[in-house]
């Protein structure tokens, strides 16, 4: 057994539609206002993927940026483990569309169905694989075009989402000191109907009235969203600390989901870190789902928030409901 960490996040990259929809673009389509919206959930501008650019190809760019960051090639990696909620097509899974496009011949790739924590969820599932001497390099990725499974009529849901992608190369830790210290993961299945996609799977397959019920967009009941995600958010800070033996204090950034601006002040109150520890960025994404937590690491690195030797701490709630952390050592 190799000793803990067992593995590091040894790069991050990302990739986002240059499409770019503003609040106030959405004001011609829905009953809202800019002002609404941002002093709700901090949201802005979200981007929006075009017709033909697909999760598998967000998921190359993002992810040929993170290998050449950690000096990977693709025949290097040796699993691909992709969390997606708006996956390309049902069958395969996104993660061999995008083996294919990258020739990682070497690699065992799937999907992981987590929504918003999935990006932590891959990560826990990368290091297991590593710890187990499964795989020694894995890429780790979460990816969404959630523009497609929006209601656009719907101006509960609507005002939320977008679209982008973001991967880090996972590999056993090279013992310099750096690695992924914890990770926690937990799920609620009874509180799924709060947060879900009604039609177009097997229990309720495509069909013309599916789609007249406009069942195959997300639907959500907000304000019960909202209360769950604060305490889960919560629990996952507590947790991921726990088991990573450190204290908030020791924390140099909190990375968590961009959801909502409100919640994420709720988690950084809980923790007891002032925000000027906190990585927000929902204000130019919305919510990405399981690419928000790369999306919003890549941009911390970028503005040297996070250098080697910082301790990060991830943080995601979602769907399902599922929630998730973990603490490392970049
Ligand atoms: C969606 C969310 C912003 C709504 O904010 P809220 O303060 O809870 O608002 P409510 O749903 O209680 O609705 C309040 C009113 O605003 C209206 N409203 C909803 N969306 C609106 C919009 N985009 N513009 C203007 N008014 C809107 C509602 O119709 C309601 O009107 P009413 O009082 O006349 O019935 C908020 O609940 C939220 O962010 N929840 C968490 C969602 C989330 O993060 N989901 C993903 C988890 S990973």
């Amino acid at each position: 057994m190799i000793p803990r960490p067992f593995a590091e996040m040894a790069s991050v990259g990302v990739a986002v539609p240059p499409r770019v929809l503003t609040n106030h673009e959405l004001t011609g389509m829905l009953d809202t206002s800019d002002e609404w919206i941002v002093e709700r959930t901090g949201i802005r501008e979200r981007r929006i993927a075009a017709p033909e650019q697909s999760v598998a190809m967000l998921s190359q760019e993002a992810s040929e940026l993170a290998m050449e960051r950690a000096g990977v090639s693709p025949a290097d990696l040796d699993a691909i483990v992709l969390a997606t909620a708006s996956p390309d097509r049902l069958l395969p899974s996104t993660a061999c569309d995008l083996q294919a496009l990258l020739g990682a011949d070497n690699a065992a790739a799937f999907d992981v169905g987590a929504a918003c924590p999935g990006f932590v969820y891959a990560l826990t599932v990368a290091e297991g694989l590593i710890a187990s001497g499964q795989s020694r390099t894995v890429l780790v990725v979460g990816a969404e075009k959630l523009s497609t499974i929006t209601d656009f009529q719907d101006r509960s849901t609507a005002i939320l989402f977008g679209d982008g992608a973001g991967a880090s190369i996972v590999r056993r830790s090279s013992g310099n000191g750096r690695g992924i210290l914890s990770t926690f993961i937990k799920s609620d299945g009874r509180l799924a109907p709060l947060l879900y996609r009604p039609g177009g799977g097997s229990s309720d397959p495509i069909s013309e009235r599916v789609v007249c019920e406009r069942n195959h967009f997300m639907k959500m009941a907000g304000r019960e969203v909202f209360k769950a995600a604060v305490r889960a958010m919560a629990e996952a800070c507590d947790e991921a600390l726990r088991r990573a033996g450190v204290s908030a204090e020791e924390i140099d950034l909190l990375v968590p989901h961009q959801a909502n601006l409100h919640i994420i002040e709720a988690t950084a109150k809980h923790a007891g870190m002032p925000m000027s520890k906190v990585m927000v960025n929902v204000d130019r994404y919305g919510n990405t789902s399981s690419a928000s937590i790369p999306l919003a690491l890549d941009q911390a690195v970028a503005e040297g928030r996070v250098k080697p030797g910082s301790l990060i701490l991830l943080v995601a709630f979602g769907a399902g409901f599922t929630w998730g952390s973990a603490v490392v050592r970049w």
